[in-house]
């Protein structure tokens, strides 16, 4: 048996910490509790000193299903209780052993301008030239050849982040002032659909998932559907906006999203089109174009730059922020060239 395999005679709850943790009862047995402590210490070296795949899902499964329940109201149907100090210190590690790792990729070598002119220039040309860009082969394949089904299977694995891109940015408001609260308040007011609950950004695109036919709640109740890079995606974003140490990376990440998301877009479209979608179907899509546009400067003027101004020490992290963002898009790409054509 490998280390990976768990033994039918000593695990009586579903395999994997996700597994572990949705099994539980409103009283976990102390024997739960060890399992999941044991099995974390098995799995988080793996999955992030070791460089093993199949824990490395195992261990983004695990943050996801946590984070994703962890924001939702008691009186969510799909609300389940996660505040146990077990989960939250084995959460708490699998996350920290993830970003130690990423720290070591990303933090020695990088060298970013220290000036806001310069920073900001460097951020658009990163995000630019990055191979995740509208010029990685995916998306030719989603604008000239894939299918109405193809299209909606990537679509339906982008939600994870997507759909809690509102949240996201919320988490990031508190205890920010001034101008770069009113950019925070005005990138979340669009996501609010200006007031207009038909017209927030959750409603449109789960009206698009619903004419696609995919699950409009698939994200929290078949988590392992989902791909490990897109599991990341939405895992990094939940880090780095929930712990306020790492708010600087955030800013990075969610830069680099309005920088990068318009061209995407527009070749999707231009795919869903050919399949016979019709614009008024996916104004989720068509709204991005337009909208990323002004977000991607607004943050950029509004949020980087005075922070750069004030802080510039800050902004190796940001520059990190919008590395992971960028590799982790990559991933996403890569993954979906391989499953979808
Ligand atoms: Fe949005
Ligand atoms: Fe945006």
């Amino acid at each position: 048996m490998t280390q990976l395999e768990v033994d039918p005679t000593t695990v009586s709850a579903p395999a994997g910490l996700a597994g572990l943790v949705r099994s539980w009862g409103a009283d976990p047995s102390a024997d739960t509790l060890h399992e999941l402590t044991r099995r974390a210490d098995e799995i988080i070296p793996l999955a992030f000193e070791q460089g093993d795949d199949a824990a490395e899902l195992e261990a983004q499964r695990f943050l996801y299903e946590v984070h994703a329940h962890r924001i939702l109201p008691p009186w969510s149907p799909h609300w389940r209780d996660y505040e146990h100090p077990t989960i939250v210190d084995v959460h708490r590690r699998a996350g920290d052993a993830w970003l130690a790792r990423d720290r070591r990729a990303y933090g020695a070598d990088l060298e970013v301008p220290t000036t806001p002119k310069g920073f900001g220039e460097w951020a658009t040309e990163v995000c630019e030239g990055h191979a995740s860009g509208v010029t990685h082969p995916l998306f030719d394949f989603l604008a000239e050849k894939a299918t109405f089904d193809q299209l909606a299977a990537f679509l339906g694995q982008e939600t994870p982040f997507d759909i809690h891109f509102g949240d996201l940015v919320a988490l990031l408001l508190p205890g920010i002032h001034g101008g770069q609260k009113i950019e925070l308040a005005h990138n979340f007011w669009d996501e609010m659909g200006n007031g207009a609950v038909e017209r927030t950004h959750r409603r449109l695109r789960l009206d698009m998932m619903a004419r696609v036919g995919i699950h409009g709640e698939a994200y929290l109740s078949d988590v392992d559907g989902y791909w490990v890079e897109e599991l990341r995606m939405a895992n990094m974003y939940f880090q780095t906006s929930s712990a306020r140490s790492l708010a600087p990376q955030s800013i990075g990440m969610l830069q680099a999203t309005e920088l990068v998301v318009p061209g995407r877009l527009e070749r999707q479209i231009e795919g869903w089109r050919r399949v016979g979608l019709a614009d008024q179907e996916m104004v989720y899509l068509l709204e991005h174009v337009t909208v990323d546009v002004e977000h991607a400067e607004g943050w950029l003027n509004h949020v980087i730059a005075p922070l750069a101004a004030e802080r510039p020490d800050m902004l190796l992290e940001v520059g990190i922020g919008i590395m992971r963002r960028l590799d982790c898009a990559l991933a996403v790409c890569d993954r979906a060239m391989r499953e979808l054509p």
